[in-house]
């Protein structure tokens, strides 16, 4: 299938677009500057130069591909609402040009869904709908058009799709941890997240594109709850820094952004997404990752 890849310059993207490559694919990586557009060339893709803020050029080239994988986003959380509008105005704009093409959309999505006491599975919609609400609602924006011609697929990562050079939230407790001289969690540590490796993820979403129904959420999930009191402990240990309890009253001055999402219980169970795919993650966990070292240089 020739491919349209948002974010294919990103940790995910890259990835996926190797995977894609490996399997006989065609990738067309979205790449808002020539540096990523030679990166995405050098490697056997082809680049769209385009943004997320012309959506637009989004449309052309979802227009002229077989299939498109959304992983694009701007992960700017000191004005996250602006993030979500942009992000559902430019899957709006995708879906606009897809709609009766019977193509499949994936998009990156996540898993926090404020359901606590047990993990959340693939059938648990995502409470969120309309621009004003987290990522703009673009996972049921997307996921209304399974109905109208669109073979729309969420992928739903989990918090910390960790692995070598990872720069993404693991990387900024560890920076965190670092700069406090101490690995910090909230409260007891009892919230726990879900976890995956980087290997794994990209498989799931070259599977999904081949596989998986209109409609269907699948779960990147390796590792279905890490208590943070145990990922904190980590931290620690590899930096060589004490593990240490942090108020929730003090969870935005200690940790900053990254509090917000630390302290939040996202656990997803994968068991659907492996029996619809055949998918087994087989990469090293996240405690794997961290005493290896892919979180030395902190993020
Ligand atoms: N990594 C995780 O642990 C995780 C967990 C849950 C969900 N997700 C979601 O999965 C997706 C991929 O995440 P990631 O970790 O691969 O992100 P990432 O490494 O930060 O990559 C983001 C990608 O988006 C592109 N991008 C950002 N702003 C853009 C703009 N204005 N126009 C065009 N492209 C733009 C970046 O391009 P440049 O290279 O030019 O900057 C890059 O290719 C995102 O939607 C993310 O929220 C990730």
């Amino acid at each position: 299938m020739r491919v349209f890849v948002t974010g294919a310059s990103g940790w995910i993207g890259s990835a996926v677009t190797d995977e894609l490559l490996a399997h006989d694919h065609e990738v067309v990586g979205l790449a808002r500057s020539d540096e990523a557009a030679a990166a995405l060339v050098a490697k056997g893709a082809k680049a769209h130069h385009g943004s997320l803020d012309d959506p637009e050029s989004l449309a052309a080239a979802a227009k002229h591909s077989d299939a498109v994988i959304h992983l694009a986003f701007k992960h700017d959380f000191d004005d996250y609402a602006a993030s979500g509008h942009t992000e559902h105005t430019a899957v709006q704009r995708m879906l606009d040009v897809l709609e009766g093409s019977d193509h499949p959309f994936l998009l990156a999505s996540g898993l926090a869904s404020g359901i606590t006491g047990r993990p959340l599975t693939e059938d648990d919609p995502a409470p969120f709908h309309g621009a004003d609400s987290m990522r703009g609602g673009s996972e049921n924006l997307a996921l209304e058009y399974a109905d109208r011609g669109v073979r729309s697929v969420a992928l739903r990562f989990a918090p910390t799709v960790h692995g070598m050079r990872d720069h993404g939230f693991t990387s900024r407790l560890t920076q965190v941890a670092r700069e406090r001289g101490a690995a910090g969690y909230v409260g007891d540590g009892s919230t726990r997240w879900a976890a995956v490796h980087r290997s794994d993820a990209a498989q799931m979403v070259r599977l999904a594109l081949e596989l998986a129904p209109a409609g269907a959420r699948v779960h990147a999930v390796g590792e279905e709850g890490i208590a943070s009191r145990d990922i904190a402990a980590a931290i620690g240990d590899f930096l060589g820094v004490p593990a240490a309890s942090v108020a929730p009253d003090d969870v935005e001055s200690h940790f900053g952004w990254i509090g917000r999402f630390f302290g939040m219980d996202i656990t997803a169970s994968s068991a659907r997404t492996r029996e619809l795919l055949g998918w087994t993650p087989t990469g090293p966990t996240l405690f794997e990752d961290i005493a290896a070292g892919a979180y030395a240089l902190g993020g």
